[in-house]
C-alpha cells in the first residue's frame, strides 16, 4: 500500500512579497487556480487514498493546511514542534507509516512543485512505489536542462530486473547522488550526460528508510526510536516537543541519500517545475505572444516581463523586457528576471532592519 506523505514545512523567501512568513510558497497558487499545496494532493487521485496521505508541517501552518485540504484526516496531519528540514521530517513520517502497516511504502512527496502531465507522474510514482517495495530507496529523474546547482543529481547505473508480470525494466541503479554540486561540477555533469535532476520525490519501505537513519545518522536513529516509545500514548505529544528539537537539522539528501548503495531511479518526463522564483512563472502559466505573464490588473508593453498586480490597483509596465513586477499591496518587489532569486537578499535585508 502506497501511503504519500507531503512535506510541507518549508519557508521560502523568494517569493516575497507574496509569500510571508506564515504564507510561504507551497500556500501560494502560483501555476493554476489552487495552491500548490492543494494540487499535490489533488493529483495523487486516482493513485493513493486521501484517508491514507500524510501532510508533515510546522504549528505555524497547520490550520491553512487543514483549511486548504479537508478530504485528508485530522490526524494523518503530522506537526513538527519545529522545523529541522527534511531528514527528521522523513524519520517521523516512517514511524507512522510503520505503525499502520509495516510493509507500507511512503511516497515522499515536495508540496511546492508544479507538474504538467499528472497523469505521467502517477505512473512514474507507480513505478518507484514497485522498487520501493522490492527494499530500493527509489527517486524520480528528470532530464537536466542547465547546470543548476540547487538540485540534486543522479549518475544512472544498470537496469534494474523488472518487477513480476512487467516485459521492461522501470528503473535504474544510481552510481551516486550527489546534492547541489557546484556550478563546475553541475556543468560537468551535464556535458557529459548519463545524469539525471533528483526531482525531490522518494519511495521507500518504512523499514528500509528507518534502517538506512540508523546506519548513516545514528544520532536521528536514537531519537527517533525514543519518540517512536510514546507515539500513540498520552505521552506523546511532550515526547516529541523534548526531542525533535534535538534532532540534527539536515535534508534528507546530505543525511542519507548521498550515502546509501540503495537508490534506484525511474526516469520521467511530466512537465517538472520546481516554480523556484517569480522567473520560472512562464515555465507554469500561459504567456502570452511576446513571452509576458500577467496576474490581476496589469498592462505590459514589452517581451518576457512577469507581473503580478495583487494590490488592488492597476499596474503599467512600458518599454521594458525581461523585469519582475509583484504588487501586493503593502509591498513592491521590482527586479531584472534574471535575479529573481536575489529577492531573498531583500528579505534578509529588510528582517535585519526590523
Ligand atoms: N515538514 C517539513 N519540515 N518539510 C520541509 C522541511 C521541514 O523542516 N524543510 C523543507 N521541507 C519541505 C519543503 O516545503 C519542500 O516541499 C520539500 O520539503 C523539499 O525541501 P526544499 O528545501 O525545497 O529542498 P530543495 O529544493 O533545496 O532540494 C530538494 O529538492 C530538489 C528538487 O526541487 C532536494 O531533494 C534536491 O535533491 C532536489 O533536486
Ligand atoms: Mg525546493
Amino acid at each position: 500500500k502506497i501511503f504519500p506523505v507531503v512535506m510541507a514545512g518549508g519557508s521560502g523567501t523568494r517569493f516575497w512579497p507574496l509569500s510571508r512568513k506564515a504564507w510561504p510558497k507551497q500556500f501560494l497558487a502560483l501555476a493554476g487556480e489552487r495552491p500548490l499545496l492543494a494540487e499535490t494532493v489533488a493529483r495523487l487521485s486516482p493513485l493513493a487514498r486521501p484517508e491514507d496521505t500524510l501532510v508533515v508541517l510546522g504549528p505555524a501552518h497547520e490550520k491553512a493546511a487543514r483549511r486548504m485540504l479537508p478530504q485528508v484526516p485530522r490526524r494523518n496531519v503530522l506537526v513538527e514542534p519545529c522545523a529541522r528540514n527534511t531528514a527528521p521530517c522523513v524519520g517521523l513520517a516512517a514511524l507512522h507509516v510503520r505503525r499502520r502497516d509495516p510493509e507500507g511504502v511512503l511516497l515522499m512527496l515536495p508540496a511546492d512543485h508544479h507538474v504538467a502531465r499528472p497523469a505521467k507522474l502517477r505512473a512514474a510514482f507507480a513505478a518507484a512505489a514497485r522498487l520501493a517495495a522490492r527494499g530500493r530507496i527509489a527517486t524520480i529523474g528528470v532530464r537536466p536542462s542547465r547546470p543548476e546547482t540547487g538540485y540534486g543529481y543522479l549518475e544512472v547505473g544498470a537496469p534494474l530486473p523488472p518487477a513480476k508480470g512487467r516485459a521492461r525494466a522501470e528503473g535504474f541503479a544510481v552510481r551516486r547522488f550527489v546534492e547541489k554540486p557546484d556550478l563546475a561540477t553541475a556543468e560537468r555533469y551535464l556535458a557529459g550526460g548519463g545524469y539525471l535532476w533528483n526531482s525531490g520525490v522518494f519511495a521507500f519501505r518504512a523499514d528500509v528508510i528507518l534502517d538506512e537513519i540508523a546506519r548513516r545518522m545514528p544520532e536521528l536513529s536514537a531519537l527517533l526510536a525514543g519518540i517512536d516509545r510514546d507515539l500513540g500514548t498520552r505521552k506523546e505529544k511532550a515526547t516529541l516537543a523534548r526531542l525533535f528539537p534535538r534532532c540534527p537539522a539536515t535534508s534528507i539528501d546530505y543525511g542519507v541519500m548521498e550515502r546509501s548503495d540503495r537508490i534506484a531511479v525511474v526516469p520521467a518526463d511530466f512537465g517538472w517545475s520546481d516554480v523556484g522564483s517569480f522567473a520560472a512563472l512562464p515555465e507554469v502559466r500561459p504567456a502570452d505572444r511576446a513571452g509576458n505573464v500577467t496576474e490581476g490588473d496589469a498592462l505590459v508593453l514589452g517581451r518576457g516581463n512577469v507581473v503580478v498586480a495583487r494590490g488592488g490597483r492597476t499596474v503599467a509596465v512600458v518599454g521594458v523586457d525581461d523585469l519582475v513586477v509583484v504588487d501586493a499591496g503593502d509591498a513592491v518587489l521590482v527586479c531584472p528576471r534574471a535575479r529573481a532569486q536575489d529577492v531573498r537578499q531583500a528579505v534578509d535585508e529588510l528582517k535585519r532592519r526590523g
